[in-house]
């Protein structure tokens, strides 16, 4: 069928046609934002869950939802090599320019901008990337003792101030949280511990892989309380199907139900997967109605396609020693699996494989779902491996 009308949309971070399943979720986060809005308590709410479930576009959305209804927002994504202090201050800036503007809270927004002009400033030493346009002189004292945790917190501080005389909130939203350095994250959860004592209308919307929620508790021991970890994962079968049709019939196309189930088979319900399996079934298929033979036809290219990019990128980041841990892992299945028998596939010792076991987990391949296991973050990465690394050849090279 035509592919310039083909609706299906794979990609990191790329809006999909129909946004499904996740209204839950959104509705948790409208309800936490109001209530911050107005000063009464909520916890932070940080989503985890696996590669290509959807956070970020959901994450996206929830900062529409959030702006639509009157709310500053601002996003940062933690790339794995970026300070979060550089991340934070020119976000800030813009979102306290924007606040000077409203009458009622120029004041406390230019003394915002004063804070920031100190942290910057001192924290720079430290934190070499910061980058930020100064607009104003710092107020001495005010955020600029050179401790990220003590700044962070006076920033954060007066930043809820500024919001609240505009009568507003602040939604933080971060994606990739996990990435995050760990004292930055204590300096974080610190700050907003604080916002949240004095009522201040400033919250963190997050999303990260799956590690995040013991990464917070290892930063602050009290962030288990501080933060609800709500698990973002692959669709039901029902919100699979409406994924898939809902854009299909749209374009005027319908897809037969054989052919749908076939598709969420395949996908097990993981977003990213049905985007694709959905885009190649379209481009394969003649006319509408869509045919499991459609879908049969198409998967292969689908799988290619998620080989040359969904698995592609995070193999080529590997070291060699890092792919034969995984390779290993893959021979034993999809997981979890435990340290020692990941390290007997490779007849090694498990303390000998403890450093790339780390490796692995600090760039975001695998997590421990509890103590001496571990699972792919990737989701049928496992059969991936076995396709890119086949044969035996691997075991002793
Ligand atoms: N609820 C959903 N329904 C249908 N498709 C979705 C849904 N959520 C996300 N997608 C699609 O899945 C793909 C991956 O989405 P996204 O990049 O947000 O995932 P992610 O969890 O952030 O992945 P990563 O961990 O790799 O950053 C995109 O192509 C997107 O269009
Ligand atoms: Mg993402």
């Amino acid at each position: 069928m035509d592919p310039i009308k083909n609706p299906f949309a794979p990609g990191a971070g790329t809006p999909p046609p129909e946004l499904a399943g996740r209204d839950d979720l959104r509705e948790t986060v409208r309800i936490a934002v109001e209530r911050v809005r107005q000063r009464r308590p909520a916890k932070s709410i940080l989503m985890v869950g696996l590669r290509g479930v959807g956070k970020t576009v959901l994450l996206e959305r929830m900062k529409e939802d959030a702006e639509a209804s009157g709310l500053c927002t601002i996003k940062i994504e933690a790339p794995e090599k970026r300070s979060f202090p550089a991340l934070l201050a020119p976000q800030l800036r813009q979102l306290l320019l924007r606040l000077s503007r409203n009458e009622q809270a120029q004041e406390l927004a230019i003394r915002a901008l004063r804070a920031l002009a100190g942290f910057a400033r001192t924290l720079k030493v430290k934190y070499r990337d910061i980058e930020v346009g100064l607009d104003f002189e710092p107020e001495p004292g005010l955020a600029d003792n050179g401790d990220l945790e003590l700044d962070l917190q006076s920033l954060i501080e007066v930043v809820g101030e500024a919001a609240l005389s505009a009568g507003t909130a602040l939604i933080i939203f971060i994606d990739e949280l996990q990435y995050v350095a760990e004292i930055e994250l204590a300096a974080l959860i610190t700050a907003l511990h604080r916002a949240a004592q004095r009522r201040l209308p400033i919250t963190l919307v997050g999303a990260g892989l799956p590690q995040l929620r013991g990464r917070m508790g290892h930063a602050k021991s009290y962030a288990e309380r501080l933060f609800d970890f709500p698990r973002v994962g692959p669709l039901s079968e029902e919100d699979a199907r409406r994924a898939l049709v809902k854009p299909a019939v749209e374009e005027g196309v319908e897809i037969q139900p054989e052919a749908l189930d076939r598709i969420v088979e395949q996908t097990q319900g993981y977003p990213y997967f049905i985007q694709e399996w959905g885009k190649h079934t379209w481009d394969e298929a003649k006319a509408s109605p869509i045919t499991v033979e459609d879908v049969v036809g198409a998967s292969k290219q689908a799988i290619a396609a998620l080989d040359e990019s969904f698995f592609r990128v995070r193999f080529d980041r590997l070291t060699p020693t890092e792919k034969r841990y995984l390779r290993a892992m893959a021979e034993l299945g999809p997981g979890p699996h435990r340290s020692g028998d990941v390290s007997e596939v490779l007849g090694r010792k498990v303390t000998s494989l403890g450093p790339t076991r780390n490796q692995l987990i600090s760039k975001g391949m695998i997590w421990s779902p509890s103590h001496g296991d571990t699972a792919f973050t990737v989701p049928l990465f496992d059969e991936f491996m076995r396709r890119i690394m086949p044969g035996d050849d691997w075991r002793t090279s």
